[in-house]
């Protein structure tokens, strides 16, 4: 096979994931282990992971819920708090425990009613983490129903984010799931502690999706998707090889019965599909030479850790999409439902 038709990759991370918990965790935990080797873990279970122990617990029932044969190392993060004890956050951090500490603005998507309510309420907190040199991840919207839903994104970074850097210069921070243009120009103008993580859902999806010839809820996640120049602007952002910009899936399974509802939730299922739907962005954008570095280098040297030692191998094939997925948890509807896609994840080079 010509080179053009396959790619190999050093294995990729997943730096943003909802694997849910019970049998929800057991349909889908698979589904993102299968390809990536770590997975940064988000903390909005009912309740929230808030405390070591917490996080342990929650990392056992991850590794019992996946085939061990895969080879997958959940790293946990810590759901902050108003009130949360910042010694808390430190020890489990020195303890190997949490990777990394996420802000939810209270009520900004599910399962963020425990968030913070002003970012003023964390300056112990975000004291303690820029000393330990502990990555905050944020969920960037502002919650403030006189703005826009499509600009809460925007807002954030002049009222939250760029304030909070004033103020904690050195804190290193990961904007998730960015959306729009002023998150990219923001990112690449802050300095080399500041990153982002882009979904695929982003790069392929602008927002009339959510309503092509009547409402679409498996398209509906938080941040919304916005206008096409916003989508354009991630993907040169995601293909640029610049450093900042790394791959964070936001894979976030709810049921059938959830999203295809008179009040649908948020998210998109898109771990089955994830790194064939990264492929096609940037075959499209003519920068397969660049995957590897925003899938497999990027993330990894931000935090701090080795990139991975095995290869997985990508082909230009058909990949097929069920419509559905049928678990004991029930049926989840995954990104690209019912489409053919052009690239095939085809498993580990040995
Ligand atoms: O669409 C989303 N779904 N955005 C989030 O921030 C949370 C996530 C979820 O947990 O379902
Ligand atoms: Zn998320």
């Amino acid at each position: 096979m010509n080179a053009a038709n396959e790619l190999v990759l050093i294995r990729p991370d997943d730096w943003h994931v909802h694997l849910r918990d019970g049998d929800l965790l057991r349909a889908v935990a698979d589904h993102t282990a299968r390809v990536f080797a770590r997975a940064i873990v988000m903390p909005n279970l009912k309740p929230p992971v808030t405390t070591v122990a917490a996080a342990r617990a929650y990392r056992e029932r991850i590794l019992a819920a996946v085939d061990p044969a895969l080879g997958f190392t959940p790293l946990m993060t810590a759901y902050l708090t108003d009130d949360i004890d910042p010694d808390e956050i430190a020890r489990g951090h020195a303890e190997g425990v949490f990777t990394a500490a996420k802000l939810y603005p209270a009520n900004a998507t599910t399962n963020s009613a425990a968030g913070v309510t002003d970012i003023r309420r964390l300056d112990r907190v975000l004291e303690r983490m820029q000393s330990i040199d502990m990555p905050l991840l944020v969920h960037g919207e502002v919650v403030d129903h006189t703005v826009d839903v499509f600009d809460r994104e925007a807002v954030f970074i002049e009222r939250v984010l760029a304030p909070t850097l004033a103020r904690f210069p050195a804190l290193r921070v990961v904007f998730e799931h960015i959306t729009t243009r002023q998150a990219v120009e923001f990112v690449t103008a802050a300095g080399p502690n500041v990153g982002a993580t882009i979904t695929p859902h982003h790069l392929e999806i602008n927002r009339n999706a959510m309503f092509e010839g009547g409402i679409r809820p498996h398209f509906y996640c938080l941040p919304l998707a916005k206008r096409e120049a916003h989508r354009l602007a991630l993907r040169r952002a995601a293909t640029s090889g610049n450093p900042k910009f790394f791959l964070g899936t936001d894979s976030a399974p709810h049921r059938v019965a959830d999203k295809e509802s008179a009040c649908g939730c948020a998210g998109i299922w898109n771990a089955p599909v994830a790194i064939e739907s990264y492929a096609r962005v940037f075959d499209e954008e003519g920068a397969l030479d660049r995957l590897e570095g925003f899938a497999s280098i990027h993330g990894p040297r931000f935090y701090g850790l080795p990139v991975n030692a095995t290869r997985v191998r990508l082909v230009r094939e058909p990949l097929a999409v069920p419509e559905r997925y049928t678990f004991d948890a029930g049926e989840i509807v995954p990104f690209h439902a019912g489409r053919t896609l052009g690239w095939r994840y085809a498993g580990a080079v040995d």
